[in-house]
């Protein structure tokens, strides 16, 4: 993963360097650094930890230079400590990376054998190195491009060179790279975000191109070193993310707004005066589509799940799912009638993107559902559906997987519709019901205090299970990966009917299990498959939207959630369970926004 950021200026940039960078925290959070030029003199500072930290060091001993690189790092290659933070400098270079050098200890080895030494574990240094020794010959653009035919795998870099003091290079293979433009001053990033508080002019190197920015100019390179144009985009302002308001974190902030979500997304895209969703432009005539394959990571993957159900009950169209990085693999059959839908947050997920360009590359039809609009994924798809959550900083995804989930409901039922496989009067009613959903949403929000409660009986717990069957069964996968995401407490999502293959095994006294179980046509199923638990001593916390079983003494808990309409019960019964992992890491004092390990996006595979 790793965020990167490059500003070439008329004055000095350490502090818009430290501002970009905390922009890109979500991308790595482990340890910071950037390098000025002061002096034809490489300054390198650096730190395991936050960019705060970087920040302090900064503030303790300040670094002028009106050119310079920064980075944050999620460690791949080398524990998260000083050394191996970036950049990664020699006397003459100095390299900030993001992505996975495939080929380093091979191309570490040749370096060893020339005599030169490394310092660091990382597999960013081999570039560094490889830069130093090729500079020897050639200027720095021949230089750069001459090495990076070496490498296998993805990256991309800012570099700057002592000798060079008015230039910072930088080269993308796989990992996205954006150039800014403003008055005096050049930008470079991972991201039109991290750049936007400086400019909203942007262009995006594609796999292969380089680029040489000085304060006053930009150049692009193709992959064969010849100049050549590209077009500025204008990106939307900066939106102000910095206040948390009264919360105590960014996710609880971004669990409340949970109702704005909804509402948002329902009112962009269903006409409150026709009643009748207004989507248009689809790549594919829907009544043609012969199958539907959705592709995600992560959360967004949990997403995809739902939605297969959706699909299935409201259309004829046959539906797969796949993780990316299982797709990216797989030997598929494309076939130009299907309609690849790619589901992401960031809309920057290395696995998901690749997985997009493998279906480009064959020529089929894609659909993004995305929250960044400006994002790798959302420009390289034929199709955009945003699902308008705003910025989400919590790196644990809440409030974008409602939208997620609510933009694919809304595209079944249109899908559905279209093809004439849906009653008029029951497809008329579901729009009603989903104009009432924010406030069932916000409605569910008030279950908070029973949620806190439940999260005391998780404290000493060895593990947990989440159940469920249906559509409740990614919503029990979604519900888990929350609880272990933030608390770090062991947790399994299964679907109830498989409990007796195997996971009943792990049924002990006192093992919280959470069973979700809406009236649908599971419920019956569900509550066997419960009672299976119960007779193993499970601790049963029943999440339902029917009164009349809440009631037994072999129920823990029991939480009742209103519910408007039997395919939306998803959507509410992932609230309770984000609570209930908010109130369970709370409670164990965890980095609730920055979850240990982890990182908001996934930019390498
Ligand atoms: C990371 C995040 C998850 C997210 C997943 C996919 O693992 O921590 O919250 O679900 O990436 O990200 P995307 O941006 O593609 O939805």
């Amino acid at each position: 993963m790793c965020g990167i950021i490059g500003i070439a200026s008329n004055k000095p940039v350490s502090i818009n360097i430290i501002n970009s960078l905390k922009k890109l925290e979500y991308r790595g959070y482990d340890s910071a650094g950037l390098a000025t030029l002061i002096n034809n003199f490489i300054n390198e500072k650096k730190c395991s930890g936050r960019v705060d930290e970087l920040e302090k060091i900064l503030f303790k001993s300040p670094s002028d230079g009106n050119i310079g690189i920064g980075h944050v790092r999620w460690a791949t290659h080398g524990v998260p400590n000083v050394v191996n933070a970036h950049p990664h400098s020699s006397k003459n270079v100095s390299v900030v990376h993001n992505g996975i050098i495939e080929n380093s200890d091979e191309l570490k080895k040749e370096l060893e054998l020339k005599g030169i030494k490394f310092k660091s574990q990382t597999d960013t240094e081999v570039i560094t190195l490889l830069i130093t020794e090729a500079l020897k010959n050639s200027e720095p653009l021949v230089a750069v491009f001459s090495i990076l035919k070496k490498l296998k795998g993805s990256f991309a870099l800012g570099i700057i060179f002592k000798d060079f003091p008015d230039i910072i290079i930088g080269a993308r293979r796989g990992s996205p790279l954006a150039v800014g433009f403003s008055n005096n001053e050049n930008y470079l990033g991972s991201d039109s975000y991290a750049l936007k508080s400086m400019t909203n002019k942007i262009s995006y190197l594609d796999d292969g191109e380089l680029c040489i920015l000085t304060e006053n100019s930009v150049s692009f390179y193709d992959s064969n070193l010849k100049k050549i144009n590209k077009k500025i985009h204008i990106v939307s302002k900066d939106e102000n993310i910095s206040d948390k308001g009264d919360y105590k974190n960014f996710m609880s902030k971004e669990i409340f707004e949970q109702p704005i979500t909804a509402k948002k997304c329902v009112n962009e895209y269903i006409d409150s005066i026709k009643k009748d969703i207004n989507i248009y432009n689809f790549p594919l005539e829907p009544k043609k589509i012969k199958k539907i394959i959705l592709i995600g990571c992560g959360t967004a993957y949990h997403s995809c799940l739902v939605a297969k159900y959706w699909f299935e009950e409201l259309t004829k169209i046959d539906i797969e799912i796949d993780i990316a990085s299982e797709f990216r693999y797989r030997n598929i059959k494309f076939n130009s009638n299907n309609l690849y839908i790619f589901v992401s947050q960031s809309g920057e997920t290395a696995d998901t993107a690749a997985a997009l360009d493998i279906c480009k590359k064959n020529n089929v039809k894609t659909c993004a559902v995305v929250n960044t609009i400006e994002s790798t994924i959302a420009r390289n798809s034929d199709w955009v559906l945003p699902i308008h959550a705003g910025p989400e900083i919590g790196v644990a995804s809440t409030k974008a997987f409602i939208g997620q989930l609510i933009v694919l409901y809304i595209l079944s039922l249109k899908f559905s519709s279209m093809r004439e496989e849906i009653d008029k009067k029951i497809y008329y009613q579901k729009i009603k019901n989903l104009e009432k959903l924010p406030n069932s949403i916000k409605n569910t929000l008030l279950l908070e205090p029973d949620l806190q409660l439940m999260a005391k009986e998780f404290l000493d717990a060895r593990g947990s299970m989440f159940l469920g069957r249906g559509c409740s069964f990614p919503i029990a996968l979604e519900g888990a990966l929350k609880l272990k995401e933030l608390s770090y407490l062991h947790a399994e999502g299964y679907p109830a009917g498989e409990m007796k293959h195997g996971p009943l095994a792990l049924i002990e006294e006192g093992l919280p299990v959470i069973v979700i179980a809406p009236k649908d046509k599971y419920f019956e199923k569900t509550l066997s498959n419960m009672q299976e638990v119960i007779a193993r001593g499970g601790k049963i916390f029943f999440f339902t939207d029917n009164k009349k079983e809440l009631i037994s003494e072999n129920i823990r808990f029991g939480l009742r959630i209103t519910n408007i309409d039997n395919f939306l019960s998803p959507i509410l019964m992932t609230i309770p369970l984000q609570l209930l992992a908010y109130h369970v890491a709370l409670l164990k004092n965890c980095d609730i926004d920055k979850p240990r390990n982890l990182a908001k996006s996934v930019t390498v595979e």
